[in-house]
């Protein structure tokens, strides 16, 4: 045993006064397959708080003999133990250990073992996984992930991978995030087919869920989370009824066994879907169609006078931003052709943490209306801010709310809070490349300011352009899906809120 393992046995002996969890199958019939459900405990939640949730998977597997170990985790937190799939030595002895006191005795675990996580557990299941070389028979993910990319994507996990959300998580696996993921199954669904991919990849988010469903009795995000709107029963029977179809999927169960589990795949694709379409659509807004829409609201034109225009937005990486540069072509025909560039950054959350898929801001350079004028001869409006396209942002996302969100918000959504844009000093475009828009989370909502330049064609250097740093909508929806949405302020940060 390394002396890693041994401190950290002998920490968990002082530290920890948790037993290893074990749960025997409910049904001794031979007939059925037997099969092991390893489950890892999320950080700081003692293990017996996935009893219920474990009995509650056993319950609805009936077409198994399923047996379930929860081990005890020294300090309450996996990563300890896991900090990487190269160095996850320890947890997997911690593992062993715990299952060795079961009953099982399975010795194929590419066809017989399962291993599941939630929270911080769904980051050492993933680690785990993948450190001893895909050896199991699927993973499923409560409230976390896998990575975004690579090897261990979604996309090329080399075993089946499932992740279950909440629609009310509000941290690291809220719906905004999970849409991401659900782009890696619905690519594969598309070339491997819908029941390829529900066997193999799913990806679900479930209605009225939050993240501590998944450790009944435990409110992991003790201040900064939004709250469950179903009862333990219901989360429970739902949690259930999706890992268990994943299990029934990926064992050697009856056909019965298997289309029942495939069915509940496709009803429950049906929410999910209905939560990230909208993100879908306002990540593909990020890509453009925001800086469209900038450039025809900044030069303050009339319908009529927009008609004998055309804009053309040209996507950069935002490495490239800096350089690109917007222009304007008159034509034969006497139209005006704009051409403005677009980049998003990279996400952020409103604190310090990436918790969302949304951009940061989404750039635009473009013409301003004193270029307009000058060119068509027509007369602008030369003081519509950026602002006024984020209220469009806004707009738009609202709309694609699902109507559950949208009632929700409306009851208790802080509402989003448009400011005058913000200026770079002396207008120096680098200064402004290298800012950021302001978006700011108070009692009264959140606060949104863009960063701008507007130079005149008066001006000296670079004349007649009009730059923003826009709220994304996808930034938007992550307001009035989520953080919107929580109890603020919030009196204290709780270390979990770090992780997942
Ligand atoms: C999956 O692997 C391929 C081949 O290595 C790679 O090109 C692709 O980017 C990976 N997918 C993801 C989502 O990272
Ligand atoms: C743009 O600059 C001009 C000249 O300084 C000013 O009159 C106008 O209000 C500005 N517009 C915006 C939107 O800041």
């Amino acid at each position: 045993m390394s002396r890693v393992v041994r401190n950290l046995l002998l920490a968990a002996a002082v530290a920890n006064a948790d037993d290893d969890i074990i749960l025997s199958p409910l049904s001794d019939d031979p007939s059925l397959p037997e099969r092991l459900l390893i489950f890892l405990p999320g950080a700081g939640v003692p293990n017996e708080h996935y009893k219920a949730t474990a009995e509650a998977i056993q319950s609805q597997a009936t077409e198994l003999r399923l047996h379930v170990v929860v081990p005890a985790i020294p300090l309450q937190k996996c990563i300890i133990a896991c900090i990487s799939p190269s160095v996850c030595a320890p947890l997997k002895h911690i593992v062993d250990g715990a299952v060795s006191k079961s009953a099982f005795k399975g010795t194929k675990p590419k066809e017989d073992t399962f291993v599941a996580g939630h929270s911080m557990g769904s980051i050492c299941a993933n680690h785990m996984v993948v450190g001893y070389s895909y050896e199991y028979a699927g993973l499923m993910e409560f409230g976390g992930y896998v990575d975004k990319s690579g090897a261990s994507s979604i996309a090329n996990y080399s075993i089946p991978v499932l992740h279950v959300s909440g629609e009310l998580d509000g941290g690291g696996a809220r719906p905004g995030k999970i849409a991401f993921y659900y782009q890696q199954y619905k690519s594969y669904a598309s070339t491997a087919g819908e029941e390829k991919a529900l066997t193999e990849k799913p990806v679900q988010i479930l209605p009225g869920l939050d993240h501590s469903d998944f450790c009944p009795g435990f409110f992991v995000t003790a201040i900064k989370d939004i709250h469950s709107e179903v009862s333990q029963e219901v989360a429970l029977a739902s949690i259930g009824k999706a890992a268990s179809a994943f299990l029934h999927l990926n064992s050697k169960v009856s056909d019965a066994a298997k289309s029942a589990g495939l069915a509940t795949m496709k009803e429950l694709l049906t929410f999910t879907e209905s939560m990230v379409n909208p993100y879908l659509d306002a990540f593909a807004l990020e890509q453009g169609p925001v800086c469209t829409e900038a450039q025809r609201t900044v030069i303050g034109v009339t319908d009529e006078d927009f008609k004998r225009m055309n804009i053309l937005t040209k996507v950069v990486d935002f490495g490239k931003f800096e350089h690109s540069r917007s222009g304007y072509a008159k034509k034969a025909d006497g139209t005006l052709e704009l051409t403005c560039t677009s980049a998003a950054e990279a996400s952020s959350g409103f604190g310090p943490l990436d918790i969302h898929q949304a951009a940061k801001s989404v750039d635009c350079k473009m013409s301003d209306a004193t270029r307009v004028a000058e060119q068509l001869g027509i007369k602008t409006n030369d003081e519509v801010e950026c602002s006024k396209v984020n209220e469009w942002a806004v707009k738009q996302a609202y709309n694609s709310l699902p109507a559950k969100s949208k009632k929700r918000f409306d009851a208790k959504g802080r509402p989003v809070v448009f400011k005058s844009d913000t200026h770079v000093f002396e207008n120096i475009g680098p200064l402004f490349v290298k800012g950021s828009i302001s978006i700011k989370e108070t009692t009264d909502g959140l606060e949104v300011s863009s960063l701008a330049i507007n130079n005149t064609i008066a001006g000296k250097i670079f004349p007649g352009v009009h730059y923003c740093k826009l709220l994304s909508p996808a930034m938007a929806l992550e307001w009035m899906m989520t953080d919107g949405i929580k109890p603020f302020p919030y009196s204290a940060m709780h270390t979990s809120d770090i992780v997942v």
